[in-house]
């Protein structure tokens, strides 16, 4: 955990708070020109004004000549570890074939057979990638393993990345991604409830227990089983809800008190109304409707409403082969009509409520690690604009540079 001031800061930009922003307070964020950070054991201590900035610093000073800074960024929703690729999927539906998401059944098949260190060996270049994106914390999802043994075997590879990456990753149960074909629906479920969940509580393997609540999937009923089941076992909720179709999850989401409800593309008003009325994070993927080339979440609406939004990759290798949250952000401008201001609440601090990490990260502020992005930006509205520019400039988590361009 490093010491470290960083300097000539040009704009520096980030939000507040410990808690998930709504409605206008999600585009109110607090920027300062010519900007200093200081950071004293890896928790940023001070910030301000050049002109403020400590005489003897005692640690690496960092002169960023007058560039951008923002939070390091935050993905919330990813399926980081699995084997195999989805190409040949992809392009069927480029030419027009529809997602209606029986591939996972294709990537549990690989993922079975590949061993814990090939997850690990396949998983470490992806986070590697998508630190230089920016990010500095993320969450994992099991869920390609669709069996007590391999849904095991894919969070046991999700711890040991937290200790081979610089990143805070945190881990998610998916248990209830598909119905895996070798055993019965109920015949699963009731697997599930009795004896997978208990075990990844009782092994500390997932903080969250997810539930894929769609058309063809879990149903509303299922999936509230199955997150109750969670719940008393200290697993906090999150649902896949309502991706491909209106099918109340968002609503079920609400009422078991989802830390997040993610996807949404097919929300109901019902659905909206339900999430405004918790302290639920609705997680929006716009990457996966992007290359599922379904309608984009309705983003506007959820904000207005007041659901607290946050944005994320879905990395995974069939609705969203994307590892750049920077991609997805700008499609957050661009698809969403969110404001470049809402769109870096959404991937920093809303993002990491959703994943229960808001007390540690997500803002540069006093008693926050000190997680930060340089981009090679004068003006941050331009992270915005560059369609293709993923890499940024340094990334520094708890004050230590663990990122920087060539
Ligand atoms: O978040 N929606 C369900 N699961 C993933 C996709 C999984 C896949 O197609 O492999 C998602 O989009
Ligand atoms: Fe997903």
């Amino acid at each position: 955990m490093g010491n470290l001031l960083v300097v000539n800061i040009g704009e520096l930009v980030t939000p507040q708070g410990r808690r998930a922003r709504r409605g206008d307070a999600m585009g109110e964020l607090l920027r300062i020109r010519n900007a200093f950070l200081e950071i004293r054991d890896g928790k940023i201590v001070g910030l301000g004004p050049m002109d403020e900035a400590p005489r003897d610093f005692p640690g690496n000073v960092l002169d960023v000549g007058g560039r951008a800074v923002t939070p390091g960024l935050v993905d919330p929703h990813t399926h980081l570890v699995f084997a195999g690729s989805r190409v040949e999927e992809y392009l069927h539906r480029a030419r027009g074939e529809r997602y209606t998401g029986g591939g996972i059944l294709v990537t549990a098949e690989a993922t079975r057979a590949a061993t814990e260190d090939e997850l690990v060996e396949l998983a470490v270049p992806r986070l590697r990638k998508m630190l230089r994106c920016g990010v500095t914390a993320m969450e994992a999802k099991s869920g390609y393993g669709l069996s007590p043994l391999a849904e095991e075997k894919i969070l046991r590879a999700i711890k040991r990345l937290e200790g081979l990456a610089p990143q805070r990753i945190v881990p998610t149960f998916l248990g209830a991604h598909a119905f895996p074909p070798d055993y019965g629906r109920e015949e699963y479920i009731d697997l599930l409830v009795g004896e997978m969940i208990p075990r990844v509580a009782e092994e500390r393997l997932a903080r969250f227990c997810d539930v894929f609540c769609d058309r063809g999937f879990y149903t509303v009923d299922e999936a509230r089983r199955i997150l109750e089941a969670g719940a008393r076992h200290r697993l906090v909720p999150k649902v896949h809800a309502d991706e491909l179709a209106p099918v109340g999850a968002a609503e079920l989401a609400a009422e078991v008190g989802a830390i997040s409800a993610d996807h949404l593309l097919h929300v109901s008003d019902a659905g909206i109304k339900a999430l405004a009325e918790t302290n639920t994070v609705a997680v929006l993927l716009p990457g996966t409707a992007f290359v599922i080339e379904e309608p984009y979440p309705p983003a506007r609406k959820l904000l207005e409403a007041g659901v607290p939004l946050a944005l994320s990759t879905d990395f995974n290798p069939g609705s969203s082969p994307v590892l750049s949250l920077p991609f997805v952000m700008r499609l957050g401008v661009l698809k969403l009509k969110l404001s470049p201001e809402e769109t870096l609440c959404a991937s920093t601090l809303n993002a990491a409520c959703a994943i229960g990490l808001a007390h540690e990260v997500g803002s540069l502020e006093p008693g926050k690690s000190g997680d930060l992005v340089v981009w090679d930006l004068r003006d941050i509205r331009e992270l915005f604009y560059w369609f293709g520019d993923d890499v940024a400039w340094q990334v520094v988590i708890g004050g230590e540079a663990v990122w920087a361009s060539p």
